[in-house]
């Protein structure tokens, strides 16, 4: 019996062929998934990359939350196009503390990956509240809701140990400070320098200009760290890799 001739075998008993189609498929994806899970460089480790404050935790809880996600992306793709509008491509590091990440599918509007800093707070606000007050033609829903809905720190220290218990190497003392931290930082009299150390680089102002922490200030201290944590000025990526 010829190789062919074998292979009609298998061809004309649909079983057969399912069950071998069945394990190479399997063998084939194990082979391309398994090693990432024991490859120390999976996630190239990146300088800058620290966990989210209390408050930008919350923010982003808050953009979960409102859905978000479902009309903006957070993944720069690494295309000519996207890069010269949105800035460098995402690095996976970028979203190695992102439970769940926020990639996202759906672009209505643009990629929010790298918004940290493109905008004033007061844009936020003001975009937050009517978006067709800044962009005529936005189909962006209103969000005014958010300022007027004043959050304590009541939750603030679960939200974090929930974080630390999924793998985000949240400290003892951050956990403990969580509710502190979060006052702070929405702030700008307060004394914060403890805060700054857990978390360096985090932006301390009153996010949305009114009194009193809301839902608001939170979000805003979100959009405006997003994809500000590395310094691309000096990120090299890793050629050996
Ligand atoms: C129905 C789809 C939709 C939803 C839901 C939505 N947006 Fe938007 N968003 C848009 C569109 C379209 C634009 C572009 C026009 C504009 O700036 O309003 C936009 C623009 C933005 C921008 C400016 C981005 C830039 O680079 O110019 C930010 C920031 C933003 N949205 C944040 C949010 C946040 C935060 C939420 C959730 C609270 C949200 N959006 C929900 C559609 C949406």
């Amino acid at each position: 019996m010829g190789i062919l001739d074998k292979h009609k075998v298998i061809e004309t008993n649909a079983t057969l062929l399912l069950v071998l189609s069945f394990l190479v498929v399997t063998i084939g994806g194990l082979v391309q998934i398994v090693p990432l899970f024991y490859l120390e460089n999976t996630i190239e480790k990146v300088e800058g990359m620290r966990p989210y404050s209390p408050l930008e935790l919350t923010g982003r809880s808050i953009y979960v939350r409102e859905g978000c996600y479902v009309c903006h992306s957070q993944m720069i793709r690494p295309m000519r196009d996207e890069v010269e509008r949105y800035g460098h491509y995402s690095l996976a590091a970028e979203s190695m503390y992102d439970h769940p990440f926020q990639w996202g599918s759906k672009r209505t509007g643009p990629d929010l990956a790298r918004v940290g800093g493109r905008y004033s707070d007061d844009w936020h606000a003001v975009h937050l509240r009517d978006p067709q007050s800044v962009v005529p033609e936005s189909v962006m829903p209103k969000y005014g809701f958010l300022e007027n809905n004043l959050i304590t720190a009541k939750y603030t220290q679960d939200l974090i140990k929930t974080h630390q218990f999924v793998g985000v190497p949240y400290t003892d003392a951050m956990v403990e400070n969580a509710a502190a931290d979060f006052r702070v930082q929405a702030d700008p009299d307060s004394d914060y320098d403890d805060m700054l150390e857990r978390y360096p680089g985090a932006q301390v102002r009153n996010f949305d200009g009114k009194p009193g922490i809301s839902e608001s200030d939170a979000l805003i201290a979100y959009l405006q760290v997003l994809g500000t944590m590395v310094d691309f000025s000096t990120f090299t990526p890793d050629a050996s890799r």
